[in-house]
């Protein structure tokens, strides 16, 4: 099994372009199911889910080539509309195809994607909605075969109990080509649902209100090929500037989606690092020991602060002066990460969603296991701050989100290197 081994310690430098987004990638590649043409995506981060999802897409019948971060995608050959199951479980976030293969063929047979290591990853809302749609759910010997009467989804007006980013796709996929209209009070508002908007509008879709609260989709017989290019990641910008933020120096991203990223932006500057922005550009310097922000940081839905940008900046915030606090109110298994961070000598305590940091003068380089994506993330930006030589095992998580991430550290003049 592959590990990172890391040489802490040293100030950061340097230059990084930002890759395209882990979580718009996902959904666009899944919505490129509804057209009946040649998908042309730039910017697509080449990515362990990413292979995940095109597998997903190949057993279907559709083909899919990725080269210089352009995936290809043509689903006029699809014939199937079963994923199996060894499938539905290789990425958590497979079940939006579910709403994409309703879309494209009226039925579809998929499975739960099955408890995560953020804890368990009900799909009930999912489900409710696409119940109200028109859609005949049934379970079958564990399996989740879904129908729409007629063979084409109807539009609805839906209330979701929680803005989930998940099931606001699942509905926008399913949407786009059913039969009317269809309302969603209370979707996410993530920039990625913009993404996703933005690429089936191109497609040809009726899409309006992404970015608020309240979708409208007006339903489409067909949708055809489009050429998009993905938006930056905002979490991967949030994580190189946590490393920066936690070992100190001066680093630039360019690509970089300014104002998706603002949230995460506003209280990382409170911790007194120099922040500058322009258009796809940031600009981060940290000269002195960190601050740690005067209100505790509750993670929220968009425009809150993200709870993937969380175990990074906690990271960070382990080296400040004084003590951070952290809510998080959207995962119940968050915290993972807490322990690898006590064990290179930060002092965390975790209360449920309550986590408090208090800021240490230094950290030291130990052998730690990424617990999951984000939080092995975070265990690297405490290592490359840390004194010493610090060893990451089971990466694979690590893999799932980020491009290359010992070439993108290595730009920042970091050390991290792949054994194994
Ligand atoms: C997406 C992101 C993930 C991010 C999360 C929150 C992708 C591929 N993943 O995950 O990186 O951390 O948004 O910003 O885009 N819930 C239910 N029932 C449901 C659906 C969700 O109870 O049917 C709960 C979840 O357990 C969780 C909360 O709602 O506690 C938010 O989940 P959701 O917004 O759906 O996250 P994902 O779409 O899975």
């Amino acid at each position: 099994m592959q590990k990172l081994i890391v040489e802490g310690g040293k100030r950061l430098r340097g230059e990084i372009r930002l890759q395209g987004s882990k979580n718009s990638s996902l959904p666009i590649i899944a919505a490129a199911l509804l057209s009946r043409g040649e998908c042309v995506l730039r910017n697509c981060p080449e990515l362990s889910d990413v292979y995940a999802a095109s597998r997903i897409l190949n057993c279907l019948g559709t083909k899919c080539s990725f080269s210089e971060n352009t995936a290809v995608i043509d689903s006029s050959s699809l014939n199937g509309s079963e994923i199996p199951e060894e499938l539905m479980r290789e990425m958590r976030s497979s079940i939006i195809f579910m709403g994409a293969m309703l879309g494209r063929t009226g039925e579809c047979t998929v499975s739960v994607p099955g408890g995560c290591e953020l804890g368990p990853r009900p799909i009930d809302m999912h489900l409710a909605a696409i119940r109200k749609m028109g859609v005949d759910v049934r379970d079958s010997g564990g399996r989740i075969v879904c129908r729409a009467l007629n063979g084409r989804a109807k539009g609805a007006k839906l209330s979701l109990a929680f803005p989930s980013v998940g099931a606001t796709e699942n509905v926008i996929l399913c949407a786009v080509t059913a039969e009317g209209e269809t309302v969603i009070n209370n979707a996410a508002r993530e920039p990625e649902i913009c993404d996703l908007c933005g690429f089936l509008r191109k497609c040809g879709a009726d899409i309006s209100g992404d970015g608020e609260s309240r979708i409208i989709i007006n339903g489409k017989q067909q949708l055809h090929g489009c050429e998009y290019t993905i938006m930056p990641d905002r979490i991967a910008g949030a994580t190189y500037l946590s490393m920066a933020a936690a070992a100190g120096g001066e680093i630039i991203l360019t690509n970089a989606c300014v104002q998706e990223m603002e949230p995460f932006l506003t209280v990382l500057e409170q911790t007194g690092c120099s922040i500058y922005t322009n258009s796809d550009r940031i600009y981060l310097r940290c000269g002195a020991r960190l601050k740690a922000p005067p209100d505790r940081i509750r993670t929220m839905p968009h425009p809150g602060f993200p709870t993937d940008a969380q175990a990074v900046l906690m990271s960070a915030l382990t080296l400040a002066e004084g003590t951070s606090v952290f809510e998080e109110n959207i995962f119940d298994c968050r915290y993972r990460h807490a322990d690898a961070l006590v064990k290179m000598g930060a002092d965390i305590q975790v209360m449920g969603k309550i986590a408090v940091v208090r800021g240490v003068q230094r950290l030291h380089g130990a052998s730690a296991e990424a617990t999951d994506l984000r939080g092995g993330a975070a265990m690297l930006c405490a290592a490359l701050a840390a004194e010493g030589v610090s060893e990451i095992s089971r990466i694979y998580h690590i893999d799932r989100g980020y491009e290359k991430i010992e070439e993108a550290v290595a730009g920042l003049g970091g050390k991290a290197v792949r054994s194994g």
